[in-house]
C-alpha cells in the first residue's frame, strides 16, 4: 500500500506545484515508485512535465469514464495528468453519494503499485481538496517565507481537523516547511522565526531557498535534478525530501 501525502495551502502561488514536483521526482531518482497525480483545474504540474493536451485525466477518472491512466515521464514516476474541465468536478457530482470519498475509492485499486503516492492540490478547500485529505495519509504544507504567510492557515487546519474528526481518522499533519527562502532578507527571518515558535514540532528543517533554475525548469518540462544538477534547489529539494521519507518511516532507500 503506498503511503499517500498530500501537498496543501489553499493560499496561492506557494511552492505546492514546484514542491510536488521536485519531492516526487527525488524520490524516485532514490528508489521509490511514485505517482503524482494532479488535482488543480490550473493543470500546472501536468505542464511542468512536459504533458500536452493529454488524452486521460484525472477528471475522467473521477467521473467514473475510466480507470487511473498514469503517464510515466521518467523511471519511477507517473503522472495522472489534469485538465481545466476539473474545475467543473463539484456539479458534474451534484447528485453522487459520497463524494468526498471518490477518490479513496479509486486510489485502492492501485495503491499496491506504488511507495509513494503526492496529491498536488489546488489553492482552495472545495470538493476537490476534500477528497484529497479524505485519500491521504499525510499533509505537508509549505508557506511561503515572507509577511502574510500564515494568513488563511489556521482555515486549513481547521479543515485537517474537521477531516480528521469526520471523514479520516488516520489523517495527519506531518510537516510546515518554507518556500522561496531568502536569508538576507531580514522580513522572511523574522516571520520563520515566529512560526517556528508557534507551531515547533511541525516545521520541517528544511528550507528551499529562492532559487531562479526552480521557476525554469518546468518550462522545459524538467524537474530540477534533470534540468540544473549544480542548482541549490537540488540541495535544497533533496534535503526536504529525505527529512519527509523520514517523518513518513519510508526509510528503505536512504543510507
Ligand atoms: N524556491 C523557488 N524559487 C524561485 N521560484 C519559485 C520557487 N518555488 C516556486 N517558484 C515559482 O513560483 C511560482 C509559484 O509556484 P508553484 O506553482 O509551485 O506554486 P503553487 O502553490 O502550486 O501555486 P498555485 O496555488 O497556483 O497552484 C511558479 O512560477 C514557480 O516556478
Ligand atoms: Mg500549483
Amino acid at each position: 500500500m503506498a503511503t499517500i501525502i498530500s501537498i496543501l495551502n489553499q493560499k496561492g502561488g506557494v511552492g505546492k506545484t514546484t514542491s510536488s514536483m521536485n519531492v516526487g521526482s527525488w524520490m524516485s531518482i532514490l528508489g521509490y515508485k511514485v505517482l503524482i497525480i494532479d488535482l488543480d483545474p490550473q493543470a500546472n504540474l501536468t505542464a511542468a512535465f512536459g504533458i500536452k493536451d493529454p488524452e486521460y485525466t484525472i477528471y475522467g477518472t473521477l467521473l467514473n469514464e475510466y480507470p487511473f491512466k498514469a503517464f510515466e515521464v521518467e523511471k519511477n514516476i507517473s503522472i495522472v495528468a489534469s485538465t481545466p474541465a476539473l474545475s467543473g468536478l463539484e456539479r458534474s457530482l451534484a447528485n453522487e453519494i459520497d463524494k468526498e470519498f471518490i477518490l479513496q475509492e479509486k486510489l485502492k485499486t492501485i495503491s499496491n503499485n506504488f511507495d509513494v503516492i503526492i496529491l498536488d492540490c489546488p489553492p482552495s478547500l472545495g470538493l476537490i481538496t476534500i477528497n484529497a485529505l479524505v485519500a491521504s495519509n499525510s499533509v505537508y504544507t509549505p508557506l511561503e517565507a515572507q509577511l502574510f504567510s500564515t494568513d488563511g492557515l489556521n482555515k486549513v487546519f481547521e479543515m485537517i481537523h474537521k477531516i480528521k474528526n469526520r471523514l479520516n481518522p488516520s489523517l495527519q499533519l506531518k510537516g510546515i516547511f518554507f518556500t522561496r527562502y531568502d536569508k538576507r532578507k531580514i522580513l522572511k527571518r523574522d516571520i520563520m522565526e515566529s512560526i517556528s515558535e508557534e507551531y515547533p514540532d511541525l516545521i520541517l528543517h528544511s528550507n528551499i531557498r529562492e532559487n531562479i533554475s526552480l521557476s525554469e525548469a518546468p518550462h522545459v518540462g524538467k524537474d530540477i535534478f534533470r534540468y540544473d544538477h549544480d542548482a541549490i534547489g537540488c540541495v535544497d529539494y533533496s534535503k526536504l525530501t529525505e527529512e519527509i521519507l523520514r517523518r513518513e518511516n519510508l526509510t528503505q532507500y536512504l543510507n
